[in-house]
């Protein structure tokens, strides 16, 4: 630590005084203890400043945090020869468990896809990990100690963020977009006050998913949940396909929808989106719609350029299971049509449809 500390200050004062490379060596350092101490003094001083213009409370700053903010400050500085005009927080992880080696000064892109069940988030995140510098982990907090409490979500977030995450999405060290899927049911509303200060401390930016046609996401709400019963597929539970055949078949199950509460319940969804693009308006923000996905390509370069990597086409091995027009998904389809005919909802009924939610 001391060595680093002296490496990192010969490199402060190279930089702030402006002299060569070797005036200050670590010997020279040690023997002339007063450029030592205007080395500690330039240290605090640029960690002050720091501190200052992120506003932080300084009362509050455990000692574990000064640490971190010590180490992520010397990263940044040592790496300074790559700022580049961006709009979003770059990040200097320093994994606890490896070392990034030739990509240390490689800055990162923290992100987090908030979304909903069924709203085509892990076909777009097989779209996103196949750019060979996105690493985006899955469904983390679908266990549910990971979202037990605060801290329990603190913790995972920062390994993400640190790089100190694994799964089969882990790029190398080179990564420079990472993050991973959130359904807002799985802590990122109960706890969205935290959530979005977290984000926005930390400089995470937030791509929301949603989709539009919400009569669609209960057909694949339903058709999912039989699935997982019936497991038409030699008895296995399968919530995405890579297969025509498979699609086919699990296409085959028609399901019958409830209309009793079908307007409310659409309303509802409407109402936690809402929320959701609410709660986290003052962080760095995305609203991207499946359904646009779908139909442009564009949309999927935009949400490459958001991420800060370069656009590429990208693609997924994932089938889409209901292609079929949507009256012939559904086995009550007359009663449907019935209940939602002049309620705002009516053009879930039409295929294409192209209404923004409200
Ligand atoms: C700048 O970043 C690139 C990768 O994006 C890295 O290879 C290079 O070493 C960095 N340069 C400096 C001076 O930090
Ligand atoms: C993206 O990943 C590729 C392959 O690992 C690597 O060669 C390249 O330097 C990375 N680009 C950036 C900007 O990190
Ligand atoms: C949070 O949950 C974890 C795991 O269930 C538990 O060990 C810990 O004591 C909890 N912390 C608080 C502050 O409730
Ligand atoms: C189901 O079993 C058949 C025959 O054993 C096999 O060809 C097919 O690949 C299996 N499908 C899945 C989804 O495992
Ligand atoms: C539809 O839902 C309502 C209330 O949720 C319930 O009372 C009713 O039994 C359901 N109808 C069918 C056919 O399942
Ligand atoms: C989010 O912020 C923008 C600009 O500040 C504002 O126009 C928009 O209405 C806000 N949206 C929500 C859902 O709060």
């Amino acid at each position: 630590m001391e060595v680093e500390m002296t490496g990192n200050c010969r490199e402060l004062l190279n930089m702030y005084v402006g002299s060569g490379k070797d005036s200050c060596g670590w010997k020279d350092c040690k023997k002339f203890p007063t450029v030592l101490r205007l080395c500690m003094v330039v240290l605090i001083g640029a960690i002050s400043i720091y501190m200052f213009m992120t506003g932080l409370d300084q009362r509050k700053l455990s000692f574990k945090y000064v640490h971190h903010i010590i180490h992520q400050q010397d990263w940044k500085l040592s790496c300074t020869g790559n700022v580049s005009s961006v709009n979003f927080v770059q990040l200097y992880p320093h994994p606890l468990t490896y070392d990034r080696e030739e990509c240390m000064c490689t800055p990162v892109h923290g992100f987090v896809i908030l979304s909903m069940q069924r709203s085509g988030s892990g076909w777009f995140e097989t779209l996103l990990n196949n750019h060979p510098n996105i690493s985006s982990h899955g469904e983390i907090f679908n266990v549910k100690p990971r979202h037990q409490n605060l801290t329990t979500i603190t913790e995972t977030l920062d390994a993400i963020y640190n790089l100190d995450w694994y799964s089969s999405a882990s790029k190398n060290e080179c990564t420079s977009a990472v993050g991973f899927k959130w359904m807002l049911n799985q802590g990122a509303m109960e706890y969205n006050r935290e959530v979005a200060a977290y984000f926005e401390r930390k400089g995470v930016s937030v791509i929301l998913l949603l989709r539009r046609n919400l009569l669609k996401r209960i057909i694949s709400i339903l058709a999912n949940a039989y699935d997982s019963v019936a497991k038409p597929l030699n008895g296995t539970h399968k919530s995405h396909v890579h297969s025509h055949d498979e699609a086919k078949k699990l296409a085959e199950y028609k399901p019958i929808i409830n209309i009793t509460h079908l307007p409310e319940n659409f309303q509802r969804v409407q109402e936690i989106t809402n929320d959701a693009h609410h709660f986290f308006n003052s962080t760095h923000l995305f609203v991207v719609y499946y359904e646009d996905l779908v139909t442009n390509s564009h949309s999927l370069e935009e949400v490459q350029m958001f991420l800060g990597v370069e656009p590429r086409k990208l693609e997924s091995l994932q089938v889409k299971i209901h292609t079929k027009p949507l009256s012939q998904q559904i086995q009550n389809w007359d009663e449907v049509l019935v209940r939602l005919k002049g309620t705002k909802f009516e053009s879930f009924l039409h295929e294409d449809h192209q209404t923004p939610v409200q």
